[in-house]
């Protein structure tokens, strides 16, 4: 069904909002329309519809907004990758900042500071890709959930880039799944930022098989160092520190505290000497249990904790305060809803210093959310 819309304005998910003006409320639809902007209107295609929520592709602009831009990938207006291409740069932080903000309304008053990132393009080390041998296809899902080819994807770097390209070529990717399964997966990844041919490919692995590492090398040594910097301010260089779901120990690897790094893979971290590595699953319902029992290897208590749980966040965080009352901790949510609502709960016991948005992921409705968590007097 066709719809004319205006859009009011972008949604937390980078979405363009339309609301209908019926004088019956009875009757007016609410509409998100990716890929359009605040002020534009034309007509738009609804492909879903639940309770008086839509979910329309656009069709065609009537009126477009000053802050259009054309899109450098020629994909972007299929592609689910991407959210934000179709304006500036300086637009998407903007939204990106009123999405938090909107996020944190829990959390009144609080600054939003804002890390931009250098490149735009050209960053990701990192896609996965779905394919149908059946159908020949091979490429990213849209929002109808079908496969759309992405050779020319603009956000991968040029190492994952020319593999890519190298995948489609004479669609030589049929040929390396001959022993897999119908429909799947195929993963593209660099691990190391080094100049050359380090791009790996896994098929039908779970996502980051061999070790979560951040997407964007670039962004990522921004957000350690400013991590070091934070740390080094607040945190006593005799603070023992515990970096929860730490991955390979990337977030405190500048620490000069000594650090227990927790996670539930085993990756094989550098060596670094003030990082001591612990395999838990933090979901587990015994995790607080191991983590004291750690004391029996000779580990102390933390009194300061790094949490970087994946985008279901940490939602029993108020257990592990409860237990081991640190002076504070560092929280980095790839999911800024997590983050509203896990620590919304703690505000009681813990004062939120301060809010960084540190973009990750360019382009697409996707950033790091960073908040400096002290102990109130008196808790
Ligand atoms: C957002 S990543 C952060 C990793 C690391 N801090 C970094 O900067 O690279 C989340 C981490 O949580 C780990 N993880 C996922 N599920 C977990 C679980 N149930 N228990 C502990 N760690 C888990 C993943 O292995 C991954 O390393």
């Amino acid at each position: 069904m066709k719809i004319d819309f205006r859009i009011e304005h972008i949604d937390p998910m980078g979405q363009g909002v339309y609301k209908s003006e019926e004088s019956d409320p009875e009757k007016r639809k609410i509409t998100f329309i990716k890929k359009t902007l605040p002020g534009e209107t034309g007509i738009a295609d609804v492909f879903s519809e639940k309770k008086g929520v839509r979910f329309a592709k656009l069709v065609e602009l009537k009126e477009m907004a000053k802050e259009r831009i054309t899109p450098d990938c020629p994909h972007f207006a299929e592609c689910n990758g991407c959210d934000y291409q179709h304006t500036t740069y300086e637009k998407e932080l903007e939204y990106k900042q009123a999405a938090l903000a909107r996020h944190l309304f829990k959390f009144p008053g609080v600054k939003i500071n804002v890390h931009g990132a250098q490149k735009r393009l050209g960053y990701r080390n990192r896609i996965q890709l779905h394919y149908n041998k059946k159908k020949k296809q091979l490429g990213m899902l849209d929002g109808q959930m079908n496969i759309l080819p992405v050779p020319e994807c603009k956000i991968i770097s040029p190492g994952i880039a020319f593999e890519l390209r190298s995948l489609y070529n004479q669609n030589s990717w049929q040929g390396l799944l001959s022993k897999e399964p119908v429909e799947g997966h195929i993963e593209l990844y660099a691990k190391e930022n080094i100049k050359g041919h380090n791009v790996q490919l896994s098929f039908n692995k779970p996502y980051a098989n061999g070790g979560f590492t951040q997407v964007n090398f670039e962004m990522n040594e921004e957000l350690c160092q400013w991590v070091q910097n934070a740390a080094n301010e607040i945190i006593p260089p005799k603070a023992i520190v515990y970096d929860l779901f730490g991955g390979n120990g990337n977030l405190s690897a500048k620490l000069k505290n000594s650090t227990i790094v927790i996670d539930k893979y085993r990756h094989l971290p550098e060596q670094r000497a003030h990082q001591k590595f612990f395999s838990q699953d933090l979901y587990d319902k015994d995790a607080i249990r191991a983590l004291i029992g750690l004391k029996n290897l000779g580990h102390p208590r933390p009194q300061w904790l790094l949490i970087d749980p994946p985008r279901s966040g940490l939602k029993n965080i108020q257990e592990y305060l409860n237990e081991f009352k640190p002076d504070g901790f560092i929280f980095i949510a790839c999911e800024a809803t997590s983050f509203a609502r896990d620590l919304a709960a703690v505000l009681d016991q813990y004062e939120l210093k301060s809010v960084e948005l540190f973009d990750l992921f360019p382009s697409t409705q996707h950033f790091e959310t960073v908040g400096i968590f002290t102990r109130r007097k008196n808790n």
